[in-house]
């Protein structure tokens, strides 16, 4: 028997933990035991039932795993093995990783760099591989320390947390946008120069201002986005990857075609596996160990339900590792 965070709807939605056992497993060719997952703005969705995340009933949260593989009959992988997993539906339309035990593709699975633990690989979590997906779409697009400043909104998420970081050693100019005024040194720890106050963006705003930024990361959508684009510099890229704000856009196609701007959209969670691999060899040379626990907090499984509607009241902090041993 092992313990797992499972989401049910029998009639009523239910989100408890469960000892179950290997039969509530779903079919797949690699089991892993799971040392740590984590709490993404998906997991916190798919536990508070604020969206609709979850596609099959009962299912087990959590979109991100890190741990050993235990069985295996997939080529790629051995008993022994240190894995991660990020995305691929996992914890909405396949059993999750907010678990003791995992069964997954071994498709889906990256080897974990050495020098990453398992929770340090849980610190980072889909949300700062999706930060690295969105520095390299930068990179793609020409990218390049000493250019100007860049932006990243939703700045203390987890998103936000490990862009500003990676985007900082990297030598890049980073101006950090927050809800959370009290949160401007914590930012500036990360490396940001600038903490801004995210209500001058995230109010309605005009088609084209004053140029400022030379690239942009995202994880809030709706008129932050709008406005980011708005003020990104010519030949600028905006990466998106977020809609903390809201799942709309409302701007216009001025920025685009008067200033040669690009919007980059960047998804994690079907991402191809050499992306992946490349995002994490990338984190492992790029990201400050040391400002990674700095961003990172740790629960337990049974704190996970208060703490996804923690985040999603907007109370969290950077990124949060949950163990699942007791
Ligand atoms: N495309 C992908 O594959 C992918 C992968 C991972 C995450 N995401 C998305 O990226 C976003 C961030 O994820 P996360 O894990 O970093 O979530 P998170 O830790 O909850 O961070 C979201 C941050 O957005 C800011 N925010 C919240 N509500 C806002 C509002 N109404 N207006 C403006 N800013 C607001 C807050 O930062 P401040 O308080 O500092 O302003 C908050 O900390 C989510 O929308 C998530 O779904 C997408």
């Amino acid at each position: 028997m092992f313990k797992a965070l499972v989401l049910d709807k029998s009639p009523e939605f239910a989100a408890a933990i469960r000892e179950v056992d290997d039969g509530f497993l779903p079919p797949g060719d690699v089991t892993i035991d799971v040392d740590y997952s984590t709490l993404n703005y998906k997991d916190a969705l798919a536990i508070t039932n604020r969206s609709p995340v979850v596609r099959e009933w009962p299912m087990v949260a959590g979109v991100d795993g890190a741990g050993t593989v235990r069985e295996s009959s997939h080529p790629a992988w051995r008993p022994g093995d240190r894995v991660v997993l990020n995305g691929f539906g996992v914890g909405e339309k396949h059993k999750g990783c907010l678990a003791q035990r995992a069964r997954l593709s071994g498709d889906w699975l990256v080897r974990l760099p050495e020098t990453f633990t398992t929770r340090q690989a849980m610190a980072i979590g889909t949300a700062g591989y999706t930060a690295m997906l969105c520095v390299m779409a930068l990179e793609r697009h020409g990218l390049e320390p000493g250019e100007g400043e860049v932006l990243v909104t939703g700045a203390t998420g987890g998103v936000g947390s490990v862009a500003v970081a990676l985007l900082s050693k990297l030598g890049h100019q980073v101006v950090a946008t927050t809800g959370k005024s009290a949160e401007a040194p914590y930012l500036k720890a990360l490396g940001a120069t600038v903490v801004m106050d995210r209500a001058e963006l995230s109010a309605p705003g005009k088609p084209l201002q004053k140029e400022r930024w030379r690239a942009v990361v995202d994880a809030v959508g709706s008129h932050t986005l709008a406005n980011a684009c708005a003020q990104t510099r010519y030949g600028g890229a905006v990466a998106a990857c977020g809609l903390a704000q809201g799942a709309d856009l409302p701007a216009t196609v001025m920025p685009f075609i008067l200033r040669g701007v690009a919007l980059l959209g960047v998804d994690s969670v079907m991402a191809p596996l050499a992306l992946r691999n490349e995002a994490w060899t990338r984190l492992a040379r790029d990201l400050d160990a040391s400002l990674l626990e700095t961003i990172t907090r740790e629960i337990t499984l049974s704190d996970a339900i208060g703490t996804a509607h923690a985040l999603m009241a907007g109370k969290i902090r950077g990124r949060v590792v949950v163990r699942t041993a007791d």
